[in-house]
């Protein structure tokens, strides 16, 4: 295998040695270099929040069932009154020429075969315009508020214009504290891996030193409540809210008439100590209800999480890191391949476990497993030096 990601040449046969969804991270570790690793594969801090999502899924064994019939089963699910054929989108995640020459393209692409949900980028490194013509109909925007209304209001309408059926307005990250992982490994984004769909930054020319560099600095332009609120009448689109952990915050965005959340520390990207997203969602569906929409991601790597995810009550799942080792390894076909892979997997665990729907899916399903019964081996996110023996 080359030390280098995939060229732009299209990659038309599934790599050897990708036997699940997963060998697509072990096989971005040999190929990517070590610091845009360090950067894709990396949390916040120092990881805390990262491990905390991988270990989160492995509390909990899967109750096998016998003797149901699942033959009529299925992975439709509705979200917000769209039938999806499978739980499956995949999440927003920027700059993502780091890992392949066509970044975005690509996995619009693999979307559009695999009848997936693109979430696509604020902070792509393609127009949105571009993706959504890459992309199957079943595109979202993610959506970061800008320093002026104006700035916002001109991607929500580009958003609108290129057909993209939803708003992800993420708001768990107006700041984001550097990657230890990162840091150490010397990432430095390189000079034409920019964010297509925004203009150059505006600094605060002539100003004074700020007493705080976050909270007078970096959080001045941070979205408040009063934000969300004016974004509702600005847009038909429905906005989902993504970056939700705490239920006070669940309840009152369901009250400010999000049409759903996504329960997510951004894949551990944020706050270093945040909960697991797992842990969070429980008490989320406690009090939004079962009817409300919810999505789920953070650590999601098999079918078998997929499952646990359904069970403690998400209605589908984002797909971060997974998506860009599998676009890093193989472009378009590897996301694609992806996907399927991990569908499988989740119904061939559907099936074991008696579920023939995503409906028939619930805490019931789970066995919780005490995190000292689990092996020594499992009781870390690998590092970028591990042997792929170390990939639980
Ligand atoms: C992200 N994520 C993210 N989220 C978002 O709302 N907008 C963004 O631009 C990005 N960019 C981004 C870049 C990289 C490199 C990563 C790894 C993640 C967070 C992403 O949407 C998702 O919440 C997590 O990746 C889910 O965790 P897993 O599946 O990566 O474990």
């Amino acid at each position: 295998m080359s030390a280098q990601p995939t060229s732009s040449a299209a990659v038309t046969a599934i790599p050897a040695g990708v036997f699940c969804a997963q060998d697509y991270e072990v096989l971005a570790r040999k190929l990517l270099p070590a610091p845009t690793l360090a950067y894709l594969a990396g949390g916040a801090g120092r990881d805390i929040t990262l491990r905390a999502n991988r270990l989160a899924l492995r509390e909990w064994s899967i109750w096998p069932r016998l003797l149901r019939d699942v033959t009529g089963g299925h992975t439709r699910v509705a979200l917000g009154g769209t039938p999806f054929t499978h739980p499956l989108l995949l999440a927003p995640v920027a700059f993502q020429t780091l890992a392949h020459p066509r970044g975005e393209l690509e996995t619009a692409r693999a979307a559009a075969a695999t009848d997936t949900c693109l979430v696509a980028s604020t902070l792509s490194t393609h127009r949105l315009e571009d993706i959504a013509a890459a992309a199957g109909p079943l595109r979202w925007f993610q959506l970061y508020m800008q320093p002026t209304r104006e700035a916002t209001l001109g991607l929500v309408r580009r958003a609108e214009q290129a057909g993209y059926a939803a708003l992800v307005l993420t708001l768990d990250t107006s700041i984001q504290p550097p990657s230890h992982r990162a840091l150490r490994a010397g990432f430095r984004m390189p000079a034409d891996c920019v964010a297509a769909n925004l203009s150059a930054a505006v600094g605060p020319s002539g100003e004074s030193a700020p007493a705080s560099r976050i909270f007078q600095g970096l959080m001045r332009d941070a979205p408040g409540w009063d934000d969300v609120a004016w974004l509702r009448t600005e847009t038909r689109l429905p906005i989902w809210i993504k970056g939700v952990l705490h239920p006070t915050d669940a309840a009152r965005l369901q009250q400010a008439g999000a049409a759903g959340l996504v329960v997510s520390n951004h894949g551990g990207r944020s706050l270093d100590g945040a909960p697991a997203s797992l842990h969070a969602l429980p008490a989320i569906r406690a009090r939004v209800g079962t009817d409300f929409p919810l999505l789920f991601d953070g650590g999601i790597r098999c079918g078998e999480d997929v499952f646990k995810a359904v069970a403690l009550g998400a209605d589908a799942v984002l797909i971060g890191r997974l998506q860009v080792y599998a676009l890093a390894v193989a472009g378009a076909l590897g996301v694609a391949h992806m996907l399927k892979l991990l569908r499988e997997e989740l119904e061939a665990c559907m099936a074991l476990a008696g579920c023939a729907t995503l409906a028939d899916i619930g805490p019931g399903a789970l066995l919780a497993q005490p995190a000292a019964a689990m092996p020594a081996h499992w009781q870390d996110e690998p590092s970028d030096g591990r042997t792929d023996a170390d990939l639980d």
